[in-house]
């Protein structure tokens, strides 16, 4: 397992794109933090996109991002943000912070992580019983997009987009981990008859029991 991600070309991709959000999923950004509370982990962070949304109820974010040149635009975006947040520059795997978190938020995050199962059943252990896991991912879809998805992460996709894998069933990792899903929805993201592997977004709140 590597402790840190150094992807010179996607780190380039992701600054331009993550500062050319369409709005709809500024909004889904916004609705993923709505509410949080106390101390939160935020896994992957990439250029900090999320840290304006946060509530003022937020007492302390520490964003985990492994990507030297993500990590520092995430450290910007921390110095403005409007609650206090430390970037850590490690991977969430390599994360031992033994201190319990009152939540914890991935956002198109889970697509990247070579084991998505034992890294939500570590996130499941570093929050507090009650604590929770907000989400916001795009997810494997059926039909046609399926197929295509299929392809897409046996070919290139993975490899241009910082080991994106599009064809996850984020949903049922997150409750095969222990979590309760106490809220969730599925969002499209261009209409569904536009042939992109990513366009189905899951959004929700798990709860540890
Ligand atoms: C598509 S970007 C999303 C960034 C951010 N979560 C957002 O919503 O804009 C995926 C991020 O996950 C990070 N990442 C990849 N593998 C990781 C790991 N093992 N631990 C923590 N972060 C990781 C990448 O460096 C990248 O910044």
């Amino acid at each position: 397992m590597n402790d840190t991600v150094d992807n010179p070309f996607f780190a380039r991709l992701w600054t331009v794109m993550s500062s050319r959000e369409p709005e709809a999923l500024r909004r889904l950004r916004a609705e993923n933090l709505a509410g949080l509370t106390g101390r939160v982990l935020e896994v992957g962070a990439g250029t900090g996109t999320n840290f304006e949304f946060y509530p003022d109820t937020v007492t302390e974010v520490v964003a985990v991002e492994p990507e030297r040149r993500l990590a520092a635009l995430a450290r910007d975006a921390a110095a403005a943000a409007q609650v206090p947040v430390t970037v850590d520059a490690g991977t969430v795997e390599q994360f031992t912070d033994s201190a319990q978190f009152d939540a914890v938020v991935c956002s198109l995050v889970l697509c990247s992580i070579d084991d998505p199962e034992a890294v939500v059943r570590q996130l499941l252990s570093v929050l507090r019983p009650g604590g929770q896991l907000r989400y916001l991912e795009h997810v494997a879809s059926a039909g046609t997009r399926a197929r295509l998805q299929r392809v897409a992460d046996a070919t290139v996709w993975p490899r241009l987009f910082g080991n994106c894998h599009t064809h996850r069933h984020t949903e049922q990792t997150i409750v095969g981990a222990g979590f309760e899903v106490t809220d969730a929805r599925r969002q499209w993201t261009f209409p569904a008859w536009v042939p992109v592997p990513v366009a189905e977004f899951a959004i929700g709140v798990a709860v540890k029991p």
